[in-house]
């Protein structure tokens, strides 16, 4: 398969709003703003697209220092389990490293556990976190 990867790719909310509804089993939020999101408060994403079809994304937050997260790790169901949302996290790592953090977060469901460690490369650490 021929999917092209992008840094910082340019996207619309029309194509994302679909990809994050299905990947997280909610209705599509038409009104979600998230190119004005991420290119506000992220150090960067990642854009996956097949024949110019954006299937797979993933948000990289940062704190304006040397810690990075990954969030929203997304790739269209149809294509799921071919490598491509291991490698939207390795963009994601190489690009994290080269702005200068030093580490990387994620955090997930246990059914995600050899996805994130094994295809990844995460390891295991104490996290916590607060429904607010
Ligand atoms: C999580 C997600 C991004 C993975 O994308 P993907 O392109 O299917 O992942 P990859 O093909 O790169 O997976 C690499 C390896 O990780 C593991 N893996 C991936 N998804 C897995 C799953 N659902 N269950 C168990 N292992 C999984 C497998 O070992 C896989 O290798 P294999 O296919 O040779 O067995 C995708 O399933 C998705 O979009 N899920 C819905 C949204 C979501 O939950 N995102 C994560 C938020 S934290």
């Amino acid at each position: 398969m021929d999917i092209a990867y992008e840094w910082r790719g340019s996207f619309t909310n029309a194509e994302i709003n679909p990809l994050h509804a299905e990947g997280f089993d909610h209705p599509v939020l038409i009104d979600d703003d998230w190119w004005s999101q991420v290119s506000r408060h992220s150090l960067g994403w990642v854009c996956a697209r097949l024949d110019g079809e954006l299937v797979g994304f993933v948000n990289v937050a940062w704190d304006g220092g040397v810690h990075a997260f990954v969030l929203d790790t997304l790739v269209t169901g149809k294509l799921r389990r071919h490598g491509i949302g291991a490698r939207l996290v390795a963009i994601a790592e190489e690009h994290a490293r080269a702005a200068g953090c030093e580490w990387l977060h994620v955090d997930f469901d246990d059914h995600l556990r050899s996805f994130y460690f094994d295809a990844c490369g995460f390891t295991p650490t104490n996290a916590g976190v607060i429904a607010l």
